[in-house]
């Protein structure tokens, strides 16, 4: 199985056209240490042929035009694409505007909760996926489905499971409870599987806490991509970006007490790389501190063009 980095910055992209914070302005002005980054996106494939994306980001375009493996074969038909699924793990902008690039008349097949194809179908604006050509299929959570797409059994197995997280930011309601509305399956977490190896990985590029399900889930696992939006809580207040914490976002942090290298720190996860990562966050900066800790602890920061057999 082929896994490949597509995207590795969070919602915005780094840099963020907006943004000139720290981070921001320094990648921007191409200085040492600093790579820019597309928005959230991963790519995978049991064959090397066709190929499923987790995740549909703005920055689709670009993407495929940078990833040689997603483009139509130059022998192939007139209308071609070795992109046969999509799965999309919340309803936020950074993973399902891509989709409206893929229109509009090339088969594909579409994989997600049924709160997040429940948001994609009441959005006119996604019609542009021909409804006989593009297949909309909704997870059953908790249960492996075998992917196909355009027909074709793509030899990749999906379970994917609700985990702690937040609608989407477009889709908050009220307040008052700090819920927003958010319930089950608003953000899933993926387990794929290769169905001949066995192999398998997780990918979870949204999620609130380690909660002890979740920890047992992927407790052993040979690898996880996991979202590595902030370093700390705060850093967005404290770096005046923005008047949100990351838990009222929906993210874990990376450091502290109930950050994700604590959470994982006795899993046993054999390779462990962050993506998902916010324009505001320290390991963004190779020379950072922060990196330094992140990679002491055994992680990796992935970044775009990133590539994992396993
Ligand atoms: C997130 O991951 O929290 C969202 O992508 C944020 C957003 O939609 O701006
Ligand atoms: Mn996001």
């Amino acid at each position: 199985m082929i896994i490949k980095v597509l995207g590795s910055a969070a919602g915005g992209g780094f840099p963020q056209w907006n943004c000139n914070g720290f981070h921001s302005s320094r990648v921007r002005a191409g200085e040492a240490g600093y790579k820019p980054r597309l928005q959230s996106s991963l790519a995978v494939s049991a064959n090397g042929d066709d190929w499923v994306l987790l995740n549909a980001s703005p920055d689709i375009r670009q993407q495929i035009n940078e990833t040689p493996e997603l483009q139509p074969a130059r022998s192939g038909p007139l209308r071609a694409s070795p992109i046969k699924a999509v799965v999309v793990t919340n309803a936020d902008v950074d993973h399902i505007t891509g989709l409206l690039s893929l229109r509009e008349g090339q088969p594909f097949t579409i994989y997600a909760s049924d709160r997040v194809l429940a948001t994609l179908n009441s959005n006119s604006i996604f019609d542009v996926l021909a409804a006989d050509k593009v297949k909309r299929t909704v997870f059953e959570l908790d249960k492996p489905t075998r992917i196909e797409g355009a027909g074709t059994d793509l030899g990749l197995i999906v379970e994917a499971f609700a985990v702690p997280g937040k609608i989407a930011l477009f889709l908050e309601k009220g307040g008052a409870d700090n819920n927003f509305g958010s319930r089950d399956g608003d953000t899933i977490g993926l387990k794929v599987t290769d169905s001949k190896t066995g192999k398998a990985f997780f990918y979870i590029p949204g999620v609130a806490e380690i909660d002890p399900p979740l920890a047992d889930k992927i407790r052993g696992a040979d690898l996880i991509f996991l979202d590595g939006t902030l370093f700390t809580d705060d850093e967005m207040l404290t770096q005046g970006l923005l008047n949100k914490t990351g838990k009222r976002m929906g993210h874990i942090s990376v450091s502290g007490p109930d950050g994700s290298i604590a959470a994982l720190s006795s899993l046993n996860v054999k390779r462990r790389i962050y993506v998902h990562i916010n324009n505001s966050n320290p390991i963004l900066d190779e020379n950072s501190e922060a990196r330094k800790v992140v990679e002491a602890s055994g992680w990796e920061v992935g970044f775009d063009g990133m590539e994992v057999r396993l």
